[in-house]
C-alpha cells in the first residue's frame, strides 16, 4: 500500500502556491493499441504526483483556501461496478478512494460535467493542463461558459486560466526523501539488470535476447515497466542515438551499448553501460572508453549545490575536446574545437537531463535567461558519450565505436550521490564481471 501522507502534503502545498482558485488535473487516458487491445496503462505523472491514485478515468480537483473556507481536495473516479470488476479487476469507487487516499470529497467520474460548473462558480482562476489535449481544453472552457450563463443570477465566472504545470514542475524538480527512496530502489533494479546483461552477453546472441534479460530483471523485482524503450545496440548500431530495433546479432570484437532503466512506483531510472561483446576491450575501444569515463567523472564532480545546470556539460566537453584531439579525431586547440563545435561530429547530445517520474523530468533548465543553480533534492543524469561513424578523416580503427556511460545523480547538501554505482563501469570491473 502506498503511503498517502506525501500526496496529501503535496496537494496542500499546491493549494498554497496558487493564490486563489481551483486546480483541475486529469489523469492520462487509456490508449488503444489495436482493436480490443490497449497499451499498458500509465497514469499521468502530475496526477499521480498529487494523488498516488493509479486508476484511469480520474480527475483531481483542489480548491484553494479563502478567508472563510479551508483547502478542499476532491477526487472524481470510476464507480464501483461488479460487472466490470469481473472482467477488469478491482476499482476503488469514490467512497473507498476518498478514505484510502485522504480526500475531503469524492464523486463518480460520470458526474464531472454536472458538478464542475458548480465547483467553478465564484472561483477567480482555473489551474489546469493547458494545451496538452484539445478535447480537455475545450471541456474546461465549456464548464466556464456554463458558469457564465448564470452570471445574471450573481455568479462570477473564473477570469483566468493558468497552466498548473508552472507550479507543479518546480515542485517535482526537488525530490523529497520518499521519492529518493523509490528512485534508489528503481536504480537498484536497473543496476542488477545491467549486471545480468554483462554476465549473459556472448558473441552470436541477438540484441533482443539481452533486452529480454533486462526486462526479466525489471519485472522479476517488481518494476511495473521499462521507463523507456530499451536501447540494446551492438557495434555500429551504438552510433544511432535512438536505436531500438534490437534485432541484430552480437559480434565478437564489437561493443554493446545498453541504455535501459525500469520504472518503479511511478519513478524512472536511466542507465547506460557499454561493454565488449566478448568480454575484452580492444586497444582502440579502451582508448575511447577511458576518455568517455574521464569526461563523465569530470561532469559528475561538477554536480553540487550552487553550480549551474550547464557546469557538468561544460566539464565533459572540455575533457572530450582534448581527448578527440589526442586521438586524432579533431585538430587544433581545445578552444578552437569548442568554438567551432567540431566535437559535435562525435558528441552531439547534451550531458544530461532532470530525472524523476518522467525519464526526461519536469523542471526548467534556465531561469531569467541563465542556467539555473543546482539545489539539494534535484536528480539528474550524467551521460557523456562518443559516437564515431566511418568518415574519410577518421582513423579506421575507431570506426563504429559508440560509447555512452550514464548514471543517475542526486544533488545533496554537500555535493552529490550516485544512485547507480552498483552497475560496473571501470574497464577492470566490467572485464572481471564478464569473465
Ligand atoms: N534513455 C533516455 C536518455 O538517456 O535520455
Ligand atoms: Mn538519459
Ligand atoms: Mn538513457
Amino acid at each position: 500500500m502506498t503511503h498517502i501522507q506525501p500526496f496529501i502534503t503535496r496537494r496542500q502545498s499546491m493549494a498554497s502556491k496558487m493564490p486563489a482558485g481551483i486546480a483541475i488535473i486529469p489523469t492520462a487516458a487509456e490508449q488503444l493499441r489495436n482493436r480490443d487491445a490497449h497499451y499498458p496503462y500509465r497514469f499521468d505523472s502530475y496526477f499521480y504526483y498529487l494523488t498516488g491514485f493509479r486508476e484511469p478515468e480520474s480527475v483531481l480537483v483542489i480548491i484553494a483556501a479563502t478567508d472563510k473556507t479551508p483547502v478542499k481536495q476532491i477526487l472524481f473516479c470510476r464507480e464501483k461496478d461488479q460487472e466490470r470488476e469481473i472482467w477488469d479487476g478491482f476499482r476503488y469507487g469514490p467512497e473507498a478512494a476518498k478514505e484510502a487516499f485522504g480526500f475531503d470529497e469524492a464523486y463518480s467520474i460520470a458526474k464531472l460535467d454536472e458538478l464542475m460548473p458548480k465547483l467553478l462558480a465564484d472561483q477567480p482562476a482555473v489551474y489546469t493542463m493547458l494545451g496538452q489535449d484539445r478535447a480537455w481544453d475545450q471541456r474546461v472552457v465549456d464548464w466556464i461558459n456554463r458558469v457564465r450563463e448564470q452570471m445574471r443570477s450573481g455568479v462570477i465566472a473564473p477570469g483566468a486560466i493558468h497552466d498548473c504545470r508552472s507550479v507543479l514542475d518546480e515542485m517535482r524538480l526537488i525530490k523529497g526523501m520518499d521519492e529518493l527512496q523509490i528512485m534508489q530502489r528503481a536504480a537498484d533494479i536497473s543496476t542488477q539488470a545491467h549486471r545480468r546483461a554483462m554476465q549473459t552477453t556472448r558473441p552470436g546472441m541477438r540484441e533482443y535476447q539481452i533486452e529480454a534479460e533486462l526486462l526479466y530483471t525489471f519485472y522479476r523485482h517488481g518494476a511495473q515497466a521499462p521507463a523507456y524503450t530499451s536501447i540494446v545496440a551492438g557495434g555500429a548500431n551504438a552510433c544511432v542515438l535512438h536505436y531500438v530495433d534490437n534485432r541484430d546479432e552480437l559480434k565478437s570484437g564489437d561493443l554493446l551499448l545498453i541504455d535501459a532503466g525500469c520504472e518503479l512506483d511511478g519513478y524512472a531510472s536511466d542507465i547506460t553501460r557499454t561493454f565488449p561483446v566478448n568480454g575484452k576491450f580492444t586497444a582502440a575501444q579502451k582508448a575511447v572508453y577511458e576518455l568517455v569515463l574521464a569526461a563523465q567523472a569530470a561532469a559528475i564532480a561538477q554536480v553540487k549545490p550552487g553550480n549551474h545546470w550547464n557546469d557538468p556539460h561544460q566539464a565533459a566537453l572540455n575533457v572530450l575536446a582534448q581527448g578527440f584531439i589526442d586521438l586524432g579525431l579533431c585538430q587544433g586547440s581545445v578552444e578552437a574545437v569548442l568554438e567551432s563545435e567540431d566535437y559535435k561530429r562525435f558528441y552531439m547530445h547534451r550531458t544530461g537531463h532532470w530525472l524523476g517520474m518522467d525519464v526526461h523530468d519536469a523542471g526548467e533548465y534556465k531561469q531569467n535567461g541563465e542556467w539555473r543553480l543546482l539545489q539539494p533534492g534535484m536528480v539528474l543524469t550524467v551521460e557523456p558519450g562518443c559516437y564515431i561513424r566511418p568518415a574519410d578523416n577518421v582513423p579506421e580503427h575507431f570506426w563504429n565505436i559508440g560509447i555512452r556511460i550514464e548514471d543517475d545523480v542526486v544533488v545533496t547538501q554537500t555535493g552529490h550521490e550516485l544512485l547507480t554505482v552498483a552497475a560496473p563501469k571501470s574497464i577492470a570491473d566490467i572485464e572481471e564481471l564478464m569473465q
